[in-house]
């Protein structure tokens, strides 16, 4: 089984979410959870962008000893040396550096040439190389960079220094199908990519974070990079508790599993939707509030008789306590009476069948019934427990 590292950046690309804003001692109590999680590489922030985000930074290397952690910085000095100022307390220092490389980017945002854009990364992994032992190299906007370009930046930048080279897909524009070339051209044509990490990095923008990461890892990347709950600049990064128990579940399809310790997942998806105030929609896979609810009559009737007849995950592989029957006008006579034991009556069959058409005339009037209104039902039928 081959081993894929799990790089976090809920603390930076995910803090970029529009209406998120997290101070240093929240970020704190994200990076511990995200240690415990079992996070390989935690991206603590972008330290040259604030003081805070340096100070936070900061507190993570110091606390922060089972994760690598890293910070993000541009191809300049004052950023490497910001970075270096916060990561330098860290057990293993790494640096995350950035440059576009795609022709809109070289064009309109950089303003520089092709050559220009070589030199400035080369330049920049070489000054880092004076203070950090580990360097990862991302190409931002690299899904649309001229593949034979992008092979040359990427073959310079690992002579330069480089330890991991990123390829993000930084608008969530690429398919899984292109995605998985992109890595297997940049293995076949750059020279000493053998002796690095190649790292995914997706954004959802149109609904395939998760797909191409998995499509990265089909196609030789080391490292996937993502949020917890998908969080991100506009639809967000692929999230990566969905990548992780895709792994697991599928590991007779990918060979691959991560360290993470998945019954902390719930935990941590938890907290981070508290802490940053982002709700997890309730059909969200893997965390959403209905992963592991059953509606439908069929449904709930298979799961009771057998779990895996409708459950792929089961609940508690991510910390979650146990499954739920919703009872609503799809569910059936069996996970009625099921609930109706649960709650502690033992019902005649018969009684069973006039409850039900009760019930399910209730159910016209309301989505989904609660216990009490089970209960309430219970005494207009004076049925006693
Ligand atoms: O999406 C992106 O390109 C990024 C880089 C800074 C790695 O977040
Ligand atoms: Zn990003």
């Amino acid at each position: 089984m081959r081993k894929i590292n799990l790089f976090d950046t809920t603390l930076r690309d995910g803090e970029q979410s529009p209406g998120v804003n997290l101070n240093v001692k929240e970020k704190l109590e994200i990076a511990k959870q995200l240690e415990k999680l079992g996070m390989d590489v935690i991206e603590a922030g972008f330290p040259a962008t604030s003081k805070g985000d340096l100070l936070a930074v900061q507190e993570i290397a110091k606390t922060v000893k089972n994760s690598s952690v890293t910070g993000l910085a541009r191809s300049v000095k004052g950023d490497i040396d910001a970075a270096w100022e916060a990561l330098k307390y860290a057990e293993e220092p790494r640096l995350h550096v950035f440059l576009a490389t795609s022709p809109i980017h070289r064009e309109y945002k950089l303003k520089k040439t092709k050559d220009q854009v070589i030199s400035t990364a080369v330049d920049s992994v070489k000054y880092a190389a004076q203070f950090f032992p580990i360097i990862q190299w991302s190409a931002e906007d690299a899904c649309r960079t001229e593949l034979p370009y992008l092979a040359e930046i990427v073959e310079q930048v690992i002579e330069a220094g480089a330890h991991v080279i990123n390829i993000p897909d930084t608008v969530g524009y690429i398919t899984p199908k292109e995605y998985g070339e992109i890595f297997t051209y940049l293995r076949e044509n750059v020279k000493g990519i053998d002796n690095i990490i190649l790292s995914a990095h997706c954004h959802d923008d149109l609904g395939m974070a998760v797909a191409n990461s998995l499509s990265a890892i089909e196609h030789g990347a080391g490292q996937i990079e993502g949020t917890i709950n998908g969080i991100g600049e506009r639809a967000g990064n692929a999230a990566l508790e969905e990548v992780a128990v895709a792994l697991h579940i599928r590991s007779d399809y990918y060979k691959a599993k991560t360290g993470l310790y998945l019954k902390e997942t719930k935990r941590s998806s938890d907290l981070i939707s508290n802490l940053t105030g982002m709700a997890v929609p309730g059909n969200k896979a893997v965390v959403g509030k209905n992963a592991f609810a059953h509606e439908s009559g069929i449904h709930q009737d298979g799961v009771l008789k057998e779990k895996t007849t409708y459950e792929i995950i089961s609940p508690d592989l991510v910390g979650v306590s146990t499954n739920s029957m919703v009872l609503g006008k799809h569910s059936g006579r069996h996970a009625f009476k099921n609930r109706l034991q649960e709650l502690g009556y033992e019902i005649s069959d018969e009684e069973v069948n006039k409850l039900f058409v009760a019930f399910k005339e209730l159910t016209e009037k309301k989505k989904e019934i609660s216990d009490d209104d089970l209960k309430a039902l219970l005494i207009e039928e004076k049925v006693s427990s």
